[in-house]
Protein backbone atom coordinates (compact mmCIF):
# COMPACT_ATOMS: atom_id res chain seq x y z
CA UNK A 1 0.00 0.00 0.00
CA UNK A 2 1.20 3.74 -0.54
CA UNK A 3 2.22 5.72 2.58
CA UNK A 4 0.15 8.26 1.68
CA UNK A 5 -3.74 8.82 1.42
CA UNK A 6 -5.28 7.84 -1.57
CA UNK A 7 -8.09 9.22 -2.21
CA UNK A 8 -10.90 7.71 -4.75
CA UNK A 9 -14.35 8.46 -5.22
CA UNK A 10 -17.07 6.00 -6.40
CA UNK A 11 -20.35 6.44 -8.50
CA UNK A 12 -21.98 3.00 -7.93
CA UNK A 13 -21.85 0.01 -6.10
CA UNK A 14 -20.04 -1.73 -8.49
CA UNK A 15 -17.49 1.03 -8.67
CA UNK A 16 -16.96 0.60 -5.06
CA UNK A 17 -16.70 -3.07 -5.26
CA UNK A 18 -14.01 -3.24 -7.59
CA UNK A 19 -12.08 -0.50 -5.45
CA UNK A 20 -11.99 -3.65 -2.91
CA UNK A 21 -11.04 -5.93 -5.50
CA UNK A 22 -8.20 -3.86 -5.93
CA UNK A 23 -6.99 -3.54 -2.03
CA UNK A 24 -7.58 -6.78 -2.02
CA UNK A 25 -5.35 -8.18 -4.82
CA UNK A 26 -2.37 -5.81 -3.33
CA UNK A 27 -3.02 -7.47 0.32
CA UNK A 28 -0.37 -9.58 2.31
CA UNK A 29 -0.92 -12.53 4.11
CA UNK A 30 -1.87 -10.74 8.24
CA UNK A 31 -2.99 -8.09 6.86
CA UNK A 32 -5.96 -5.69 8.50
CA UNK A 33 -8.21 -3.36 6.98
CA UNK A 34 -10.29 -1.33 8.96
CA UNK A 35 -13.73 0.16 7.14
CA UNK A 36 -14.80 3.28 8.68
CA UNK A 37 -18.29 4.92 7.67
CA UNK A 38 -21.47 5.38 8.86
CA UNK A 39 -24.29 2.96 8.09
CA UNK A 40 -25.28 2.47 4.29
CA UNK A 41 -22.27 3.53 3.30
CA UNK A 42 -20.53 0.84 1.32
CA UNK A 43 -18.19 -1.03 3.81
CA UNK A 44 -20.07 -4.25 3.17
CA UNK A 45 -19.63 -4.10 -0.30
CA UNK A 46 -16.23 -3.11 -0.53
CA UNK A 47 -15.45 -5.81 2.27
CA UNK A 48 -16.67 -8.38 -0.86
CA UNK A 49 -14.68 -6.34 -3.12
CA UNK A 50 -11.45 -7.20 -1.35
CA UNK A 51 -12.67 -10.78 -1.08
CA UNK A 52 -12.84 -11.08 -4.61
CA UNK A 53 -9.60 -9.37 -4.83
CA UNK A 54 -8.31 -12.49 -2.35
CA UNK A 55 -9.90 -14.76 -4.76
CA UNK A 56 -12.78 -15.64 -2.58
CA UNK A 57 -15.23 -17.00 -4.46
CA UNK A 58 -18.12 -17.85 -1.46
CA UNK A 59 -20.73 -15.12 -1.64
CA UNK A 60 -19.88 -12.43 1.71
CA UNK A 61 -23.01 -11.67 3.62
CA UNK A 62 -22.69 -9.16 6.31
CA UNK A 63 -21.86 -10.81 9.50
CA UNK A 64 -23.65 -7.94 12.05
CA UNK A 65 -25.58 -11.15 14.01
CA UNK A 66 -22.25 -13.51 13.91
CA UNK A 67 -19.49 -10.79 14.00
CA UNK A 68 -17.03 -12.59 12.88
CA UNK A 69 -17.11 -14.76 9.25
CA UNK A 70 -14.69 -17.04 7.63
CA UNK A 71 -13.79 -17.34 4.48
CA UNK A 72 -10.91 -20.03 2.73
CA UNK A 73 -9.05 -18.55 -0.17
CA UNK A 74 -5.66 -17.87 -1.32
CA UNK A 75 -4.97 -15.85 1.57
CA UNK A 76 -8.22 -16.51 3.98
CA UNK A 77 -10.27 -13.64 5.34
CA UNK A 78 -12.07 -13.04 8.51
CA UNK A 79 -14.59 -10.60 8.14
CA UNK A 80 -15.40 -8.73 11.52
CA UNK A 81 -18.34 -6.84 12.26
CA UNK A 82 -18.62 -4.23 14.99
CA UNK A 83 -21.31 -2.55 14.56
CA UNK A 84 -23.03 -4.24 18.05
CA UNK A 85 -20.05 -4.35 19.87
CA UNK A 86 -19.33 -1.44 22.17
CA UNK A 87 -16.64 -1.04 25.02
CA UNK A 88 -12.62 -1.93 25.36
CA UNK A 89 -13.75 -4.96 27.42
CA UNK A 90 -16.43 -6.54 24.94
CA UNK A 91 -13.94 -5.65 21.78
CA UNK A 92 -11.01 -7.64 24.21
CA UNK A 93 -13.68 -10.66 25.13
CA UNK A 94 -13.91 -11.49 21.03
CA UNK A 95 -10.61 -12.64 21.06
CA UNK A 96 -9.50 -10.86 18.06
CA UNK A 97 -6.21 -11.12 18.87
CA UNK A 98 -5.15 -14.54 17.83
CA UNK A 99 -7.12 -13.63 14.72
CA UNK A 100 -5.31 -10.77 14.18
CA UNK A 101 -1.81 -12.31 14.66
CA UNK A 102 -2.58 -15.26 12.24
CA UNK A 103 -1.74 -15.20 8.70
CA UNK A 104 -5.23 -14.25 7.30
CA UNK A 105 -6.62 -10.67 6.21
CA UNK A 106 -8.93 -9.54 8.73
CA UNK A 107 -11.26 -7.10 7.40
CA UNK A 108 -13.16 -4.76 10.19
CA UNK A 109 -16.45 -3.34 10.22
CA UNK A 110 -16.66 -0.36 12.45
CA UNK A 111 -12.91 -0.64 12.57
CA UNK A 112 -12.52 2.53 14.60
CA UNK A 113 -13.52 0.66 17.30
CA UNK A 114 -10.49 -1.33 16.95
CA UNK A 115 -8.23 1.10 16.16
CA UNK A 116 -7.34 1.62 20.23
CA UNK A 117 -6.36 -1.61 21.12
CA UNK A 118 -4.10 -2.25 17.99
CA UNK A 119 -1.31 -0.99 19.91
CA UNK A 120 0.88 -0.23 16.82
CA UNK A 121 0.04 -2.88 14.81
CA UNK A 122 -0.09 -1.71 10.77
CA UNK A 123 -3.00 -1.55 9.35
CA UNK A 124 -5.28 -0.43 6.26
CA UNK A 125 -7.88 2.72 6.97
CA UNK A 126 -10.18 2.61 4.29
CA UNK A 127 -12.59 5.19 5.46
CA UNK A 128 -15.95 5.84 3.15
CA UNK A 129 -18.30 9.07 3.06
CA UNK A 130 -21.06 9.79 1.29
CA UNK A 131 -20.91 12.85 -1.20
CA UNK A 132 -23.89 15.15 -1.79
CA UNK A 133 -24.73 13.68 -4.90
CA UNK A 134 -25.09 10.18 -3.59
CA UNK A 135 -21.47 8.81 -4.26
CA UNK A 136 -19.26 7.50 -1.94
CA UNK A 137 -15.64 9.40 -1.02
CA UNK A 138 -12.85 6.56 -0.22
CA UNK A 139 -10.06 7.55 1.32
CA UNK A 140 -7.50 4.58 1.58
CA UNK A 141 -4.33 4.95 3.90
CA UNK A 142 -2.06 2.94 5.84
CA UNK A 143 -1.54 3.37 9.81
CA UNK A 144 1.52 2.99 10.53
CA UNK A 145 3.12 -0.39 12.61
N1 LIG B 1 -21.04 4.23 -4.62
C1 LIG B 1 -21.57 3.32 -3.79
N2 LIG B 1 -20.75 2.47 -3.13
C2 LIG B 1 -21.26 1.55 -2.29
N3 LIG B 1 -22.55 1.39 -2.00
C3 LIG B 1 -23.42 2.19 -2.64
C4 LIG B 1 -22.96 3.19 -3.54
N4 LIG B 1 -24.05 3.86 -4.01
C5 LIG B 1 -25.11 3.28 -3.42
N5 LIG B 1 -24.75 2.28 -2.60
C6 LIG B 1 -25.68 1.46 -1.80
O1 LIG B 1 -25.41 1.72 -0.43
C7 LIG B 1 -25.58 0.54 0.34
C8 LIG B 1 -24.31 0.21 1.09
O2 LIG B 1 -24.59 -0.87 1.93
P1 LIG B 1 -23.51 -1.61 2.80
O3 LIG B 1 -22.32 -1.94 1.99
O4 LIG B 1 -24.23 -2.74 3.47
O5 LIG B 1 -23.15 -0.46 3.86
P2 LIG B 1 -22.42 -0.61 5.26
O6 LIG B 1 -21.81 -1.98 5.35
O7 LIG B 1 -21.39 0.51 5.27
O8 LIG B 1 -23.47 -0.37 6.31
C9 LIG B 1 -25.98 -0.56 -0.62
O9 LIG B 1 -27.38 -0.68 -0.62
C10 LIG B 1 -25.48 -0.05 -1.97
O10 LIG B 1 -26.23 -0.54 -3.05
MG1 LIG C 1 -22.00 -3.55 6.68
Amino acid sequence: MANGPVVLSSASPDETRAIGERIGAALAPGSVVLLRGPLGAGKTVLAKGIARGLGIEDEIISPTYTIVADYPGRIPLAHVDLYRVEGATQIANLGLDDLLAGPGVTVVEWGEKLEPTLRGRGAVRVTISLEPDGGRLIVVEGLAS
